[in-house]
């Protein structure tokens, strides 16, 4: 018996195959929108499968923390989008409402990812209701999902504007969101624990090698316990899920 692991429910992005006279930068710049998707992913699997076993408050009051962060990496890449990238790619390719396909699409999973966010910052633990956590997590799910597979399309289609100012966009949305106010105690721990460095050749983890070891001895500290959901180390390898169900 053995149990599953953070590739699914939901299947993992592969790197683009099919790119053939598309620019190396765009290429480039769709694996890494893949490599950041894998990570929410991968934490939206753990999250999945290990919900609804939890019984224990202490164990609960870290799955909570575990979802914040969650929350907060999530909500953290798709606001940079919408003020950083999409508007930057908006004002080199020329075209108003160039991206207004993904914005429509964050907008139909915002809704309930704010009211999940809402739930998993207030809840007590004691008052948990795995019914509920359920209900919220279905109800931006689907819209979630569908737009971290279809993104990335969107990035390859925008390769005819100039795969460098693509991919110039896009690490310049790196560095603010790096500069940004970041809590390194929360989204670094959750994100390095999901990034399986066994995966994709061309989805590696891009901090400087220190970064994992800061991590692991420093800002992993103040919520050890949440990060026990995580589906590998912060340094990229994968781990089994403590609360997920052999399958027979
Ligand atoms: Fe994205
Ligand atoms: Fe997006």
């Amino acid at each position: 018996m053995t149990k599953p692991w953070a590739d699914q429910p939901f299947a993992l992005l592969p790197s683009p195959t099919n790119t053939d006279g598309i620019s190396k930068e765009t290429v480039e710049t769709a694996t890494l929108m893949c490599f950041a998707h894998n990570i929410i992913f991968r934490t939206l699997n753990a999250i999945a499968l290990q919900y609804a076993q939890l019984t224990l408050p202490t164990d609960i009051s870290d799955f909570l923390i575990y979802c914040q962060c969650f929350h907060e990496m999530v909500h953290e890449h798709h606001h940079h989008e919408e003020t950083d990238f999409f508007p930057a790619i908006e004002a080199y390719s020329g075209e108003k409402g160039i991206m207004d396909t993904n914005l429509e699409q964050h907008h139909a999973f915002e809704e309930g990812l704010k009211r999940f966010g809402e739930y998993v910052y207030s809840v007590k633990a004691e008052e948990w209701d795995r019914g509920g956590f359920k209900g919220l997590l279905d109800s931006f799910l689907p819209a979630l999902t569908t737009h971290l597979r279809e993104e990335i399309q969107t990035l390859l289609d925008l390769d005819k504007y100039g795969g460098e100012k693509l991919r110039k966009s896009f690490d310049d949305m790196e560095k603010k969101i790096l500069k940004g106010p970041l809590d390194a105690y929360r989204v670094l721990p959750v994100a390095l624990g999901s990034i399986d460095s066994t995966y994709d050749k061309n989805q590696q983890q891009p901090f400087p090698f220190f970064v994992p070891y800061l991590s692991q001895y420093w800002f992993s500290r103040r919520h050890r316990g949440a990060w026990r959901f995580s589906p590998c180390t912060v340094f990229g390898k994968p781990k089994q899920l403590p609360f997920a169900v052999e399958e027979k």
